[in-house]
């Protein structure tokens, strides 16, 4: 069964440590992330963008293929099926398809437009039970096709958002989706206690996941972010074990070539990327 990331985002605040949410993009991830979180009695959130909904054939494909995997992988730690930086209209169309919950991302509209959008939906999921993430501060580098900076978010908005009654709260603290640049100052650790004072009790969540040090990981859960968005390391776990056994001609002997073999390194490689992050964000054992 799906359910909504409230609760199990609760109790990681409560606890101190942080549920990964880890993008897929076919069958090959959902499986793979899936079975490594039961494996590891870990709750977990699968993100969904806007540009991966659509890879998958819509939403609804999207939403039958994890429930169905749920069931027959029998799977019983808490998932949750989320939309990532959702339009408004897409998030509506993800409450419609069957998600348990879903981002709005407004941060790039003016703050009093992201108001009046985020209300609207704080209204839609409290009806429908779903959790509801906003954001403030665009989160950096390049995402379907947007590429900002990683700004840092106004710890004064942070707090209107967050008085809305969404469930988290993604706040921009430096950090960028993608490889992080040579350059990179590093997450700014005074933005985050600042938002965090203020929001008080309400989840954050930390985008960028990919290529952050453990240690600034440990620091940004001991001052409040109890979410963390993981997708490009996966993709390059993935291309790396593929790429290998290419490389390697493996694909030229036997039946090398049938999917199933072709695609099963890649495959290993999400779930030990996977399970490295649970282990870094201190969700084994918490289903
Ligand atoms: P990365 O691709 O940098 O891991 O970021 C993922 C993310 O934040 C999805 O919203």
């Amino acid at each position: 069964m799906l359910v909504s990331a409230k609760s199990m985002l609760e109790k990681a605040k409560a606890g101190k440590y942080a549920v990964g949410q880890f993008n897929i993009n076919n069958l090959e991830w959902t499986k793979s992330i899936l079975l490594t979180a039961q494996e590891l009695n870990s709750p977990v959130i699968l993100g969904v963008s806007e540009g991966a909904g659509k890879y998958m054939c819509g939403y609804k494909t999207v939403v039958g293929m994890v429930k169905g995997m749920i069931e027959e992988l029998g799977i019983t730690v808490p998932v949750a099926l989320h939309l990532d930086h959702g339009s408004y209209e897409g998030a509506m169309k993800c409450i419609e398809a069957g998600f348990s919950s879903v981002m709005f991302d407004g941060s790039h509209y003016p703050i009093d437009e992201n108001v009046a959008k985020t209300t609207e939906l704080v209204r839609i999921c409290n009806e429908k039970g779903l959790s509801l993430e906003a954001e403030v501060g665009a989160i950096g580098g390049e995402e379907d096709g947007v590429i900002g900076n990683g700004e840092c978010a106004d710890p004064n908005e942070c707090k209107m958002i967050a008085d809305l009654g969404v469930t988290m709260l993604a706040a921009g603290i430096g950090n960028i989706h993608g490889k992080y640049p040579a350059n990179w100052p590093g997450l700014s650790f005074e933005t985050l206690a600042a938002v965090s004072e203020k929001v008080g009790d309400m989840p954050l969540v930390l985008h960028g996941g990919t290529g952050i040090p453990a240690d600034m990981i440990k620091k940004a859960i001991s001052l409040g972010v109890s979410k963390i968005n993981v997708n490009t390391e996966c993709q390059l776990a993935f291309a790396a074990a593929t790429r290998e056994y290419v490389e390697a001609g493996k694909d030229l002997q036997g039946k090398g070539f049938d999917p199933r073999k072709l695609l099963a390194p890649g495959c290993e490689a999400i779930k030990a990327t996977v399970k490295e992050k649970m282990e870094l964000f201190g969700s084994v054992g918490k289903a």
